[in-house]
This record gives structure tokens, sequence and C-alpha cells, in this order.
């Protein structure tokens, strides 16, 4: 079976294929991507119109790269996966209308995925990918979840955030200290040169004795600090902070996901979705982690933010599970939330 996929939630124009067996891990054939961080720079965030237009733009030259890379042709295709939702109504509906618009052509069936899905599975691309089943910590620009994972499509949610995601806390709190967008990798990077403990801040909920996350208060925390710093904020200054306000992220991200684990009993931890590419969290993981005898398990670096191979294997694990039908209904719709 041979799976398209196509992302295309928020600014990343994603394209795979990936070849799937009845039985064992999907195969990644190829994959190419277009980041529109350029574009939006200019913007300090990501303009939902601008972000569309560029996807329509991508699509199909992404599409091409992808069959020449893999040496196969669109006709070969057994299924075409896109992105269902969640993400920006009007760049979904390109993926969707693109992916609906190929497989009409070829009378082929399609299959919508759910993104966080895609960002769940995208470490069984990895060379050492999970097995289920495990605990699962989601952390996007719009979501921060934990998770049961006993197979696909088997999700039991155990706790989310009740205001804004981690990868969110990390973009407005590099916006409040003057960095441009995407905040998240920007304000790690600024954090290798700061000393966490000059500035105390909050790491709301963590005792609350649920699973749950709360990043609005650690927001509002660091602008008081901006505040109180002035405009004649000095470069080290701007550094502490940055690395008291990751330090506050990724306790409450990693005591959460050790209380998840303690929880189910479970041994194994899969983290996904962009902020899992932060450098600090992934050391701090691995180390209490290793500590406990429980095994990490990441997507590869470059499949950590968004792309079109979680979405082709996600479809193709969906198939071979049995959870899902591709069909040849080309009425397409989308889920932005
Ligand atoms: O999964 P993703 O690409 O898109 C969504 O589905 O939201 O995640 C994007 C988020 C952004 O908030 C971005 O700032 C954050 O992931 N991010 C990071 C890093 N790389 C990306 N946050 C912290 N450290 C990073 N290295
Ligand atoms: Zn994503």
């Amino acid at each position: 079976m041979l799976v398209l996929g196509i992302e295309s939630s928020c600014d990343e124009t994603g394209v795979a294929l990936v070849r799937a067996a009845d039985q064992g891990i999907p195969r990644l054939l190829s994959h190419a991507l277009h980041s529109q961080v350029d574009m939006h720079q200019a913007y300090g965030g990501v303009v939902p119109e601008l972000a569309s237009r560029d996807h329509i733009r991508r699509l199909l030259p992404l599409a091409r790269q992808v069959f020449d890379a893999a040496g196969c042709g669109l006709s070969e295709v057994d299924v075409i996966a896109y992105t269902r939702g969640p993400g920006l109504a009007g760049a979904l509906l390109v993926g969707a209308g693109g992916a609906c618009a190929l497989a009409a052509s070829l009378g082929k069936p399609v299959l919508g995925i759910h993104h966080l899905e895609g960002h769940l599975l995208s470490p069984f691309l990895s060379v050492d990918p999970p097995q289920f089943p495990f605990v699962a910590l989601l952390v996007s620009g719009g979501h921060t979840q934990l998770m049961r994972v006993d197979g696909v499509g088997a999700y039991e949610l155990l706790g989310e955030t009740v205001d804004d995601a981690a990868g969110e806390a990390f973009d407005k709190s590099a916006k409040l200290l003057g960095l441009g967008y995407p905040g998240g990798p920007q304000l790690s990077r600024l954090a290798e040169f700061g000393d966490p403990s000059t500035f105390d801040l909050p790491r709301p909920l963590l005792h609350s004795g649920t699973l749950d996350f709360s990043f609005a208060g650690l927001k509002t925390a660091v602008w008081t600090q901006v505040r109180k710093l002035g405009t004649n904020v000095c470069e080290q200054d701007r550094a502490h902070l940055a690395a008291a306000t990751q330090a506050a992220i990724v306790e409450v991200l990693l005591k959460k996901s050790l209380a998840a684990l303690k929880q189910t009993g479970l041994k194994r931890l899969v983290v996904a979705g962009g902020v899992g590419a932060n450098r600090s969290l992934r050391e701090q993981l691995d180390l209490a982690c290793g500590k406990r005898g429980i095994r990490v398990h990441y997507p590869e670096l470059a499949l950590c933010t968004d792309n079109g191979a979680m979405i082709a294997l996600a479809a193709a694990m969906r198939l071979q599970a049995g959870r899902s039908r591709a069909v040849r209904d080309y009425a397409f719709d989308v889920k932005p939330r």
C-alpha cells in the first residue's frame, strides 16, 4: 500500500510518501517540506490568509518532489491522506481540497487524519520506534496533553492544559522578550546564555494532584518581570529570563510526565509535537526517565514539527489496524477545532 500524505494545517506545507504492508511499521519513502516562517516573520506570527495562499503555491511542486525522490508515479498511489484538523480553516482547506482533487482525478480513496494523531505516531518513523502501550506527552503550539496509548486509535486522555499550550507559552514569552517568531526555538537559544535561578517564575498546577497543565500564569509572570526590567533591559537579563521561562515550562512538563508514568505503571514515554524538539526538555526527560528505567522515544528532529510524513504514517497505521477506511467520497470537510 502506497500512501501519499499532505499536511497544511498551519505554516508548513508537507508532503510525503509512505509504503506499508499488512503488518509492520510503514516505511517512509520520501518527504518534502516548505516552511513559511520567513514569510510570516515580518508580522510576528502566522497570517492565515497568507498561509493559505502559500500552501496553494507549494502543494503540487512538493508532491512532484516526493514522487521524483521515491522514483514512483502518482498513479501508483493507493490512498491519499490529508490533515483534517485541527488548524487554520483556510490552510486546512487547501490540503484537503488538493488531496481530494488529486484522488478524484485518479479514482483513488482519501482519508482525513487528525493532526495530533500524526504527531503522536511520528516516533514510529524513528530508528528506535516505541512499542504499545506507552504514555504520550503531546506538546505543540496549540496543544499540551498527556495520553495513555494502548494501540493505534486507542487513546485515553490523562490530562491537558486548561489554558495556554506549552508551545504557546514559549511563543508568547518570546514575544514579551522581544524575540521574533517562531518564539520557541529562539527563546531556547537565548536561554543557553542565562541562569534560570536569576528569576523566580511560577510552576502553575505543579502540585495540583492532577495531570492537567496551566501556562497562562507563567506568561503573566514573564510580562511582570519584563515590565520591571523596563526598556533598558540588558542582553544578559533577557537571557536569564529566557532561561527561567524555559526551566519553568520544562519542569512542569517533566514532573507531570513522571506522574503520568507512575499513575499508569507504564515504562515507556513518547514525546511528540514541536516543543519536543526542545533540547533542555529532552535532556531532563532522558535523565529523569533513565534513573527510573523508563525508555523515552522522540520523533527524528526533522519530524518533530509539522510535516507530511506523520500524516501519511498515521493514515497507513490506521488502515493497517482497521481503525479507518479510505473512501472515494471527495466532498471533503475540515475540522479547524
Ligand atoms: O507541532 P508544531 O510544529 O505545530 C503545532 O501543531 O502547533 O509545534 C510548534 C510549536 C511552536 O509553539 C514552537 O515555538 C514550538 O513548537 N517549538 C519549540 C521548539 N521548536 C519548536 N519550543 C521550544 N523549543 C524548541 N526547540
Ligand atoms: Zn503540529
